[in-house]
């Protein structure tokens, strides 16, 4: 390239970079993967690398971030806010060791210290005697928005530090959305016809940057600390010893690990690769830092990143590709399900080529047609999904796929009932592949759990005619599927071992594997427990079911339903029958003493406590027997609220609901 021709893409490399700077920070927006946008920022780099000029302080390869909103009010922080450099190989690790090495002396040892890098937004926050005075978005490191009202709500932030701190203290860490709080919150957006964030950190940064901090407060964010700026010298000699530090007045902070080597840390990152999506909110990479404050005092910084940390990061979980096809799935109650079949690609670590389109009306709202561009990600739980479509305003598309008016697999009817969503197919269960979903959910792990009996298996009964009933997995014909290829006499004497082992089954688990449309596991719970039998539960009217906290109108109709079609009833009946001999047991869970204080009582439990989790009080609340339930109304008689207790404990107040603190929940648990 000639020397103009690289200023040219310079130029049009820092107006395209600038474009998606504000799309990620200001819009909570983007419209290209972090693989592309790092790819074009590494471009960057190297051709102002290699036209040798000064870089101007604007271009995107110097700043972070984007200009505050104007709507906030500005910060600057008291110490800049640095980035990270990324790697993406393990020769770029082995690089960061040698540079090291060449800086500290071959003959030094280096600590490094490994934490897992959230997905979220860094937040910096100033504490000045001990007291939280503000806190602010990163911006673009040197100032951001003031966002202090918001942070207030975060879970593991804490108003004011204890003990030798530094009188002018700032505390650098990452707001985050857990996955649970991002389904529950985008799920919210979809049913009030509002914008669908595409993953839990731009959900973060929306809501964090929200001028009513109330809102902020139901969007549920937390927090980890990892790093301080302004006081941080001296508070600690080492990360490791600031993290605990940082600990233990009241930040949370990750999991960490003390490594050796390069070679440590190539395990270690290959190892959180696989534990990743079992966490619980996400992670992008692993951060690597030297661990010794004053080595990274020596190794110094360049640019826009220290030269003793960096992020290895996994690889991306969005990716693009094209879709091919659009089929229809249908699911264990008939509901039936766009999934949109594309090019295959690999996706963190695994090869995708199908995704939901959820149901009808997001097909229609993401407006995915054959052909076109898509953004696919895999969310931390594994299930592909199509984040958008990148061929909207592009000319010469497919057409619409249309909304089957038959059901793909058995040809019934296709029907929508009112105000859902979801259309379904109407074969019930001469539908094949209703039948073949209600006998993996029945066998499945919070089902009747049975070992060795997995979907594989499950599909291949279905198929081969031998499985007509969920009853029918108490009485396999063993001795034709031994005749089948790869059914060794050690898997089937396995199997039989694993029905026998489960025909005995608590009431809340047998309700919830009979897939009964709108019986999750709690209600199935529920259900178990105000009824203590099985008969009961079949023979409870209306109103009867109604009398259940968890149990709406909907759920109710749902059972009758269930219990009163024949098929069902013989079922039933053939799965407590001589030959299939299973047994339900009654629930045993204790009857409330009356003489508690919280007999009778619905209880709502909010905010954090120091000697128990929240979710812990909670069973253990329900196993004495009280009603605890998620949102206070006028039917709410105690509200045990801990520290952070935000508008459940003003809707409370203004109800004049009795309020309670921690010590009484223990006494009453105790
Ligand atoms: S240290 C001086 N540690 O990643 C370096 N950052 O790409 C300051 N991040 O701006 C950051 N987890 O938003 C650090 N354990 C971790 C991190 C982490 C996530 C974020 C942070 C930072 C960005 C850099």
């Amino acid at each position: 390239m000639s020397a103009d021709t690289v200023q040219q893409r310079i130029h049009e490399l820092r107006g395209v970079l600038k474009g998606h700077n504000y799309r990620y920070y200001v819009l909570d927006d983007p419209t290209v993967t972090d693989v592309v946008y790092d790819k074009l920022l590494r471009e960057l780099a190297d051709l102002e690398h290699q036209l040798g000029q000064p870089v101007p302080e604007g271009s995107p390869t110097q700043t972070v971030g984007y200009k505050p909103d104007t709507a906030f009010t500005s910060r600057k922080h008291a110490m800049p806010m640095l980035s990270l450099a990324n790697a993406f190989s393990d020769e770029e690790i082995s690089d960061f060791v040698r540079r090291h090495k060449t800086i500290l002396g071959d003959d030094v040892n280096i600590a490094y210290i490994a934490e897992p890098k959230v997905d979220g937004l860094a937040i910096n926050i100033y504490y000045e005697f001990g007291q939280m005075v503000y806190a602010a978005t990163r911006g673009d490191g040197v100032a951001g928005e003031d966002v202090t009202d918001n942070i207030r709500s975060v879970a593991g932030i804490p108003w004011s530090l204890t003990g030798n701190v530094p009188d002018q203290f700032e505390v650098r860490g990452e707001v985050y959305m857990s996955k649970a709080s991002f389904a529950a919150l985008n799920q919210k957006q979809q049913d009030a016809g509002e914008k669908v964030f595409a993953n839990p950190r731009n959900a973060a940064a929306g809501s964090l940057r929200q001028l009513d901090a109330s809102i902020t407060a139901k969007r549920k964010l937390s927090f980890f600390a990892y790093a301080t700026g302004l006081g941080g010298d001296g508070f600690a000699s080492n990360q490791n010893e600031l993290l605990s530090q940082l600990s233990g007045q009241g930040f949370a902070t990750q999991e960490t690990a003390l490594l050796a080597d390069e070679q440590a840390m190539f395990a270690h990152y290959q190892a959180w690769m696989t534990k990743r999506p079992s966490l619980d909110y996400e992670i992008d990479g692993m951060v690597f830092k030297v661990n010794d404050f004053k080595q990274q005092k020596l190794l110094g910084a360049v640019a826009r990143s220290p030269r003793w940390a960096i992020a290895y990061k996994f690889p991306a979980e969005e990716v693009e590709t094209i879709v091919e096809k659009i089929t229809w799935q249908v699911g264990r109650t008939g509901v039936i399900t766009p999934v949109a079949n594309m090019k295959p690609v690999n996706v963190a670590g695994v090869m995708v080529s199908r995704a939901t389109l959820h149901n009808i009306q997001e097909l229609a709202r993401k407006d995915v047609r054959v052909g076109d561009k898509v953004v696919v990600r895999r969310a931390g739980d594994v299930i592909p999904e199509v984040v958008k479509s990148l061929s909207i305003n592009v000319g010469n598309r497919a057409e619409p796929t249309p909304v089957p008016k038959q059901c793909p697999v058995c040809g019934a009817a296709v029907e929508q009932e009112e105000g859902e969503a979801a259309i379904r197919c109407t074969g019930g269960l001469s539908c094949p592949a209703q039948l073949k979903e209600r006998v993996k959910h029945f066998v499945s792990r919070d089902g009747f759990d049975i070992e060795g009996f997995g979907s594989k298996l499950a599909e291949a009964l279905v198929d081969k005619g031998l499985v007509k009933t969920i009853a029918d997995v108490f009485k396999l014909d063993y001795e034709r599927m031994a005749t089948w290829e790869g059914m060794g006499e050690k898997k089937i004497a396995n199997l039989k071992k694993g029905i026998e082992n489960r025909k005995t089954i608590a009431l809340a688990r047998f309700i919830y594997a009979l897939g009964i449309r709108h019986v999750g596991q709690a209600t199935a719970t529920s259900l178990a427990q105000h009824f203590k039998s099985l008969d009961a539960v079949q023979q409870a009217s209306e109103e009867d079911l109604l009398e259940i906290n968890d149990v709406g109108k909907e759920v109710a109709a749902s059972l009758i339903h269930f219990f009163d079609e024949d098929h069902n009833k013989q079922v039933l009946e053939q799965m407590f029958d001589h030959q299939h001999q299973v047994q339900v047991l009654e629930d045993e869970t204790p009857e409330m003493d009356s003489q508690h204080p919280l007999a009778g009582k619905t209880v709502v439990i909010t905010g954090s406590f120091s000697n128990i989790k929240r979710n812990q009080a909670k069973i253990l609340l329900q196993q004495l027997g009280v009603k605890v339930a998620s949102a206070v109304s006028k039917n709410t008689d105690v509200l045990i609220a801990g520290e952070k207790a935000g508008s459940k404990l003003k809707k409370a107040e203004e109800l004049g609901v009795e309020v309670v603190d921690e010590a009484k929940l223990l006494a009453w648990l105790a």
